[in-house]
């Protein structure tokens, strides 16, 4: 008979969360399928559901995104054809075929204006490109199955690398500086800690948007601190404080986008533990490397 964990697919596994997500599901469900955009492309709908119809999952996460904040700045089209269309393509693929299906999105969808941490049903109002096609790829998720659950996340970090952390490190070993923009909030969410409580929100009969990120806020420049710490790497460093409205890059980023995890809690009954806890286990079982040449800047 099969079960929620039969046969989990996750889309999108070149990528950063896709990766820890396959990773954590094939320990524990060796008959997880990891499809790359090469063997799952989520803007051919046609293609995807012919492979959901021979998969045949029961769980579906989708990872998959353009999630290069300046790119999809510079090329709106490829935002929405995958954020907004492709995200519709796997909801509707998902339930055509009977499977669960969890959709991952950002506090990008957020104008960082509110100064206390958003809530779910607080009003989105996306300043880039990147998060207007998010919150598109939302809403249509939920019109194409109602049943799905949309989860909000931010400021990624984890096991698999290319991201924030490899940057700092990266910065501090080849330059002896640490940098990071002062005037950008949120919460640094390990990917180990956000594939768990997909798993377990899976689980519970749910749907809808929820947040998870992981407890507590800082901003750029305290986190690369954090890092440089957890690493060792302190003394002798260069300390650069910068504003990210100085720097130039072609998106705007929300000042402010801390997320509630009050819902999560409630329906869990769980407690996100604290960024920093997550950080000082990431460096104890699998410390970073140095950063993936595809390193962009920070979603
Ligand atoms: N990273 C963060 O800090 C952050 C924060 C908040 C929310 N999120 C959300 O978390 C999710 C995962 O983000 P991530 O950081 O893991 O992104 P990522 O590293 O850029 O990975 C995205 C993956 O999606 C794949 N992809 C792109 N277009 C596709 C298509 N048409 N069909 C199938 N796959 C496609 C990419 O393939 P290629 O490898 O071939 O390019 C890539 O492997 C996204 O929904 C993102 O919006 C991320």
């Amino acid at each position: 008979m099969s079960s929620l964990f039969s046969v989990p697919l996750i889309l999108g596994t070149g990528g950063r969360l896709g990766r820890q997500a396959e990773t954590t599901l094939s320990r524990l469900y060796p008959a997880t399928i990891a499809a790359t955009r090469a063997e799952i492309d989520i803007t051919d709908y046609f293609r995807m559901r012919g492979e959901l119809e021979r998969l045949e999952p029961t769980l579906v996460i989708n990872c998959a995104a353009a999630s290069g904040v300046d790119v999809c700045e510079r090329q709106p089209d490829l935002a929405v054809r995958v954020n907004s269309d492709g995200a519709a393509n796997a909801a509707r693929a998902c339930r055509e075929v009977g499977a669960r299906f969890i959709h991952v999105s950002t506090d990008q969808v957020f104008d960082g204006n509110k100064g206390s941490p958003y809530l779910e049903d607080d009003i989105p109002r996306p300043i880039s490109k990147y998060g207007a096609s998010k919150l598109e790829g939302e809403r249509r998720v939920l019109k194409e199955f109602p049943e799905a659950l949309v989860v909000r996340t931010s400021w990624l970090f984890g096991p698999c690398g290319g991201d924030f952390v490899e940057h700092v490190l990266e910065e501090a070993r080849a330059r002896h500086s640490l940098s990071g923009v002062t005037d950008q909030v949120a919460s640094p969410t390990y990917t180990p800690d956000l594939i768990q409580a997909l798993l377990l929100l899976a689980e519970i009969p749910t749907h809808g948007v929820i947040h998870f990120v992981n407890g507590g806020t800082c901003n750029r420049f305290d986190f690369a601190c954090q890092v440089a710490e957890a690493a060792g790497l302190e003394g002798g460093l260069q300390r650069v404080q910068l504003r990210w409205k100085d720097l130039g890059f072609p998106a705007s980023r929300p000042s402010y986008s801390a997320l509630s995890t009050t819902r999560y809690r409630s329906i869990t009954s769980r407690e996100p533990r604290d960024w920093k806890e997550a950080l000082a286990e990431q460096f104890t079982t699998s410390p970073p490397g140095r950063a993936a040449p595809g390193w962009q800047a920070p979603t």
